[in-house]
């Protein structure tokens, strides 16, 4: 690890005290119901969650539960070819980003992505590492990982004050001990 890195991690570790949370999803049930868990919490309304994992992880269908139990009516379109699709709700507004095919920086500001950012609301993104130069932290990391079971093995990291309030109130909901990421 060179030093830049280290130094980057000691000052990660000594702003975020929150441990990572790890959960375990057998099926979509599961996902669906950790997605009502997070659209219960206050400060997922002025929030930035970026989505981790493979294709086929279950990004897009986090999302499409999250949504749901928020009150979004309707389908939830992968937002892959758009970028980003928007949906206003009484009182929230939520941007759902797929940066999967994002090669234009230029688009960043020709599309308003740096007005959404400045915006309040909840913004989802898959696939952020592909706009990253352009992107603020994530208050919320979820990445996903599919084991040889196709079982979801799921990691949240906060990087931020908010993320930290989101990770606390959901590991409060959690019934069984959450473990720890290594
Ligand atoms: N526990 C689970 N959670 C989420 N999805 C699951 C789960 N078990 C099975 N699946 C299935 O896995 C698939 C996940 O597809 P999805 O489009 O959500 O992936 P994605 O991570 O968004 O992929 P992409 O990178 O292509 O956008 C869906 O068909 C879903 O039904
Ligand atoms: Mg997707």
């Amino acid at each position: 690890m060179g030093g830049a890195s280290l130094g980057l991690w000691i000052i990660h570790a000594v702003i975020v005290k929150t441990p990572p949370l790890l959960l375990h999803w057998p099926d979509e049930n599961a996902t669906q119901a950790f997605a009502q868990q997070l659209a219960g919490q206050a400060a997922l309304r002025n929030a930035f969650v970026c989505l981790r994992g493979n294709l086929g992880a279950g990004k897009t269908t986090l999302v499409r539960h999250l949504l749901g139990a928020l009150g979004v009516q309707g389908r939830v379109k992968s937002p892959t070819y758009a970028v980003v699709e928007a949906y206003t709700l009484p009182g929230l507004d939520i941007w759902h980003f797929d940066f999967y095919r994002f090669n234009d920086p230029r688009e960043w500001e020709d599309a308003g992505f740096r007005d959404i950012f400045a915006s309040p609301g909840l913004k989802l993104a898959e696939w952020p590492d592909k706009a990253a130069s352009m992107l603020p932290p994530a208050d919320l990391d979820i990445q996903l990982e599919v084991d040889p079971s196709e079982q979801r093995t799921v990691s949240l990291r906060a990087h931020t004050a908010t993320g930290e309030t989101l990770l606390k109130g959901l590991s409060a909901l959690q019934t069984h001990k959450p473990e720890l990421a290594p």
